[in-house]
């Protein structure tokens, strides 16, 4: 007998869920969807602007029942007509799952030191990496099943000091306490919260990093597993959280990332590999900081000619 929703069979046989931040088919978003399609979901998209919406048409037009909505996350208004358009195409209590897979900053205050981070950006990274997933969490909570839940996505910088990742890991750090948050105030209605914790992955996003193909490189070298995570990995590792084989999970960060984050030193055996990746990503930090120091020289003279 059909389910009256997505798929016969499968983990998430007659669910429904929203999925938020697919760019192309290198986006945890997509890795997660396709999982969750496979297992039966049945799924929406929301898309942040005419160029995304052209991209997620494309690779999802094989996906039976896929609905696609507009919503900037910045904006309150489109998420509350992004809930109520859902609301409208999936009637009764319409939700079962919905995966935050959004972050933004300034790619100019992801290189460098932390420390200058500039009010306008910080303001604007945690806006839209952070504070987006409790504002999806208020508007879609009250269309879930009992038994729904929300997943969003992480990375070790929230714990740890990477470099240049600077506001992404205030802002991941933040989304992570969110998730504990949020699990208290929605486990009473049967809704949990969750978050996996990925290994660096080459994505749109991730490669606003600088030196980001070198900590990828790094990952590879020292993980326990000697691999890079695939976005096939964070979307079997979704499926245990996102379906009812996760009943029992709620304000977890789940690492998803070959084991990295249990290691405390680089890995002897790759010791040789790894220290041409350190080089490198130390004479890029040199390079920046000698760009940055004869800027500084440049505005310096600038000023004194103006005033000579
Ligand atoms: N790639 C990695 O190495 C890695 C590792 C750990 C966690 N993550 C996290 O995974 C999530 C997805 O990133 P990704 O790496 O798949 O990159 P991606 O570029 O494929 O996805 C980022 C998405 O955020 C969306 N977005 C940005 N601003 C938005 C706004 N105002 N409104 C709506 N959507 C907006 C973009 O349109 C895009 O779809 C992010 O939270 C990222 O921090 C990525």
């Amino acid at each position: 007998m059909p389910d009256a929703v997505g798929g016969t069979t499968g983990l998430l046989a007659g669910k429904r869920g929203l999925i938020m931040g697919v760019a192309n088919e290198r986006s945890l978003a997509w890795g997660i969807a396709q999982a969750a399609a496979d297992q039966g979901a049945t799924l929406a998209f929301s898309y942040a602007n005419d160029a995304v919406e052209r991209r997620v048409r494309a690779i999802t037009r094989d996906l039976e029942r896929a609905i696609l909505l507009p919503c900037d996350v910045a904006s309150d208004e489109d998420i509350d007509r992004m809930a109520a358009d859902l609301a409208r195409q999936w009637p009764g209590a319409p939700i079962d799952f919905v995966v935050h897979a959004i972050s933004y900053s300034d790619k100019n205050e992801l290189l460098g030191p932390y420390l200058q981070t500039s009010r306008r950006n910080f303001a604007i990274a945690l806006d839209i990496s952070c504070y987006s997933f409790t504002a999806v969490a208020q508007r879609l909570a009250p269309l879930m099943r009992p038994g729904g839940n929300f997943l969003t996505l992480t990375y070790l910088g929230a714990e740890r000091v990477i470099p240049n990742y600077n506001v992404m890991g205030v802002a991941k750090a933040a989304l992570e306490a969110s998730v504990r948050y949020l699990a208290v105030d929605l486990g009473a209605r049967g809704i949990r919260v969750n978050a996996i914790s990925a290994g660096p992955i080459k994505t749109l996003a991730s490669s606003g990093v600088s030196g980001m193909r070198h900590l990828i490189k790094w990952a590879e070298l020292n993980a326990p597993m000697k691999r890079n995570t695939t976005i096939e990995d964070v979307g079997r590792a979704a499926l245990s959280l996102i379906s009812d084989l996760g009943q029992g999970i709620t304000g977890e960060i789940l690492h998803v990332d070959n084991g990295y984050n249990v290691i405390g030193m680089l890995a002897v055996d790759e010791a040789l590999r790894s220290v041409p990746v350190l080089a490198d990503l130390g004479a890029q930090a040199e390079r920046q900081k000698a760009a940055a120091d004869a800027e500084v020289e440049t505005e310096v003279s600038a000023e004194e000619g103006d005033r000579a």
